[in-house]
């Protein structure tokens, strides 16, 4: 299977064409550190050519969910530094997926401290998971000009931190409506500095962060995840694909290691602006090598990295259940079914580190 042939993304080789998508599992501990099951899972998983780990909050103001790692203390780094030995020695690359909710948040998951974003507008019907259950979206602060100057810089130090705990890269989560796709976004930005207003200036955050974490990771080795068909969070445009054109074009020009591309994963059929196929629209837009995500089975992404439209795939829920995914696919074997019940469900190995492996 191509699937299967080894191939160098940016500047890391990898075994195999099958990247395990980040996934949050919610397994950390208050203050965000690691514990020991982690290191298991993440080593069960090593077959995988790449595993993008789980998001990190790259800051304290970064979080949003309870139980989520942070990369931002000495104790944080010593406990990835684990890992990613794990990981190496298991055979396998990981990368950092860094991570800040920004208005996706709720201050009883950040001890009291409010959300902020890049407008002070809150995300209307959907609800904030707390520890104390489902609740209403808080309205986020507005950064100030030096405030998102500090993030920016905050992204930069956590890509410090990530080579100081041996990851092999690092990956901008800009999807799914967390603060770098705030900034992209029309609904959730307002600002009147020049990080909001025109595409242009919309895509300045991005476009910065990722300048910034290429200086400190060197040329290769930071790609970016990006959901343009996605609209969760609140995120909405009028025109979708002039602004990912614009910021594909823009990404094309810095020394990226991958494009990081996620399908549309909810109906969008009355919002006719947005691209049922994201490959589609933009693959042809994209110079760098494209991991393309959600949703792909054995056999369509075997054939959509046959067909050179994506030079990888990443699974998630699919990597989540099944440990030794790339074996399974060699010999197409059956798959374990994720449980949905215990995918952020904190605490024991129950959903997973327990899911059997091949015999
Ligand atoms: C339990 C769970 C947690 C997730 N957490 C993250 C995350 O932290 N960062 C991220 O970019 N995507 C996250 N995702 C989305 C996945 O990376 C992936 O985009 C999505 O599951 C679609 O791929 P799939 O159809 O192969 O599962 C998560 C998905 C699941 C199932």
């Amino acid at each position: 299977m191509k699937l299967l042939e080894p191939i160098t993304l940016g500047a890391i080789y990898l075994k195999n064409r099958m990247v395990m998508a980040p996934m949050t599992r919610s397994r950390a501990d208050n203050e965000g550190n690691v514990v020991p099951l982690m290191s298991l899972y993440y080593q069960q998983r090593a077959s995988a050519g790449l595993i993008i780990s789980e998001g990190l909050n790259i800051s304290k103001q970064a979080i949003g969910m309870p139980f989520t790692p942070g990369l931002y203390t000495n104790e944080h780094i010593k406990g990835w530094t684990e890992i990613t030995k794990t990981v190496h020695e298991a055979g396998g690359k990981i990368i950092a997926q860094l991570w800040h909710n920004g208005r996706a948040a709720h201050s009883a998951n950040k001890n009291g401290e409010r959300p902020v974003a890049p407008s002070a507008i809150r995300i209307e019907n959907q609800k904030a998971y707390t520890g104390f259950g489902w609740s209403e979206f808080e309205t986020p602060d507005e950064l100030t000009h030096a405030e998102v100057k500090q993030v920016i810089a905050d992204y930069k130090q956590s890509a410090i931190n990530a080579l100081e705990a041996g990851f092999d890269g690092v990956e901008l989560h800009a999807a799914f409506g967390y603060l770098p796709n705030q900034f992209l976004s029309e609904s959730s930005n307002k600002r009147t500095d020049e990080y909001g207003g025109s595409i242009e200036d919309r895509s300045r955050f991005i476009l910065e962060v990722m300048k910034e974490l290429i200086a400190i990771t060197g040329p290769d080795r930071a790609g970016i995840k990006l959901s343009p068909s996605i609209l969760y969070h609140g995120m909405f445009d009028e025109n979708p694909v002039e602004l990912y054109a614009y910021l594909l074009k823009e990404l094309n020009k810095l020394p990226i290691a991958y494009v990081h591309l996620m399908q549309p994963m909810f109906p969008i059929d009355e919002f006719a602006q947005y691209p049922k196929d994201v490959v589609e629209a933009f693959g042809d837009l994209i110079h760098k090598p494209l991991i393309i995500n959600a949703g792909y089975t054995r056999d369509t992404a075997e054939q959509i990295v046959k067909d050179g439209k994506a030079q990888l795939v990443s699974f998630g829920a699919l990597f989540l259940a099944n440990p030794d995914l790339p074996e399974r696919f060699r010999v197409n074997a059956d798959l374990n079914k994720p449980d949905p019940e215990k995918m952020y469900a904190g605490g024991d190995e129950k959903g997973y580190t327990d899911y059997p492996f091949l015999k």
